[in-house]
């Protein structure tokens, strides 16, 4: 990774004729399980990997503007500290406003230069948008000598991340930030915990693209914000049914454990829309809504026993995943992913054609199982592998989609160098 690094910083000073004071180290992630599930409070358990994210960055003294090139995208951003609405010029210019709008207050009055390099692939699921807005916030806080604390960064980060308009849960953010080399990272959300999860020898895990972009500022987004509105609606009528204070209506994951939700959820109605929920007095329907509201149709009818019955279905498989990592029993880790994937194409309605016919060459060329991984739509899926098929499972892989596949390794998150 130092010849990656050295490499960034020589970019770096020959685009802007002077040398970069910080370059942070921003992974990708892979999640193992618990797919759609942040966002209601509910467990993941991702790893980071190998591909990163470089940012590196030198403060200025001399305006208040933050330039960001990529090596990746053609048009650099360019953002006004203290003004609302910088010009968007490319989609990813949003992660860059909404960063720095996060550092608001933070060394006013300083501008940066900022070069983004790496070889993590956008629109795919992998959180490259994640891994920038991580890494922006603290190439700039280190450069402007105000470096974030962790839980800081990580907030921030999911807010700048939002900018994209989609209303995404806190996963990416955690997994970059906290994951360690070796482990998967458990995050509880209710209430807030994380614990890391040894990986056991005899287990790989092969990622590979299903030719689909999924990008988070465009089709995808109002998919995955449908599916949020779809969890709040079902978690406002369960806690209607159980007789809950419904002045805040809580998020699944706080009624997850109540005996009769599981009974209750095959009582929800199979589509509703956010304004006839909101007719039964469960909920507001800003409370519904919250930041889609100017995106979504309100009148619009949701799967919401679907989703939920994905949502609370998936997170008792994080708990036996770890559970099988914990105890070395691959097989049954293997067939959780299978039963993740299936859960997320029935159930949760977020696969493509593409991905399932990704797993299932992945499966039948030996995977212990495979599975979409991040929010679907397209971008990629997972398998876990025994060491030895690794070669064998990349094949076919490349073979359905056209790639890429390659192996992933539990990787450490942030470094700021
Ligand atoms: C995206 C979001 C995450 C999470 C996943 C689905 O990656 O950024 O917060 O919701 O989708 O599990």
């Amino acid at each position: 990774m130092t010849d990656a690094i050295e490499q960034v910083r020589q970019a770096f000073s020959e685009r802007y004729g002077h040398a970069p004071t910080v370059v942070a180290v921003a992974p990708g992630r892979v999640n193992l399980i618990g797919e759609h599930t942040d966002y209601s409070g509910l467990p993941v358990l991702p790893i980071a990997i190998e591909r990163r994210l470089f940012v590196a960055a030198a403060p200025r003294e001399d305006e208040a503007v933050v330039r960001v090139a990529s090596e990746q995208f053609e048009t650099p951003a360019e953002v006004v500290r203290g003004v609302a609405n910088a010009p968007v010029h490319a989609p990813w210019h949003r992660y860059v406003s909404g960063a720095v709008g996060q550092m608001e207050g933070i060394a006013p009055g300083m501008g940066a230069d900022i070069l983004v390099a790496g070889d993590l692939p956008a629109a795919s699921g992998l959180s490259s948008s994640a891994a920038l807005a991580v890494g922006l916030l603290a190439a700039m806080g280190a450069a402007w000598g105000e470096a974030l604390d962790r839980e800081v960064l990580v907030t921030r980060a999911i807010h700048a991340d939002r900018a994209s308009g989609a209303e995404t849960g806190g996963m990416d953010q955690a997994a970059i930030v906290y994951a360690e080399a070796g482990h998967a990272l458990r995050v509880d959300f209710e209430p807030p915990a994380r614990r890391l999860v040894a990986l056991p020898a005899g287990i790989a895990f092969v990622v590979a693209n299903s030719g689909v972009e999924a990008p988070k500022g465009g089709a995808a987004r109002d998919s995955y914000n449908e599916r949020v509105v779809g969890a709040r609606i079902a978690a406002a009528m369960l806690a209607d049914q159980i007789g809950l204070d419904l002045t805040n209506p809580p998020r699944l994951g706080e009624i997850a454990g109540v005996d009769v939700v599981d009974i209750l959820v095959d009582e929800l109605p199979e589509k509703i829309s956010p304004v006839e929920v909101s007719r039964t007095g469960a909920a507001g329907l800003e409370q519904l809504v919250q930041l889609t509201a100017a995106r979504f149709d309100h009148m619009r009818k949701v799967p919401v026993r679907k989703l939920a019955r994905h949502i609370l279905s998936e997170a008792v498989r994080v708990d036996d995943a770890e559970a099988a990592l914990r105890e070395g029993d691959l097989a049954a880790f293997g067939k959780l992913l299978n039963a993740s994937h299936e859960s997320l194409r029935a159930d949760f309605g977020c696969s493509t054609p593409e991905l399932d016919a990704l797993c299932k060459a992945m499966r039948a060329a030996g995977a212990l199982g495979a599975r979409l991984t991040g929010a679907g739509f397209g971008g990629y899926a997972l398998a876990a592998v025994p060491p030895e098929q690794v070669e064998a499972v990349i094949a076919p892989a490349i073979a359905a989609t056209g790639g890429p596949a390659f192996e992933v390794h539990a990787s450490p998150g942030l470094e700021v160098v």
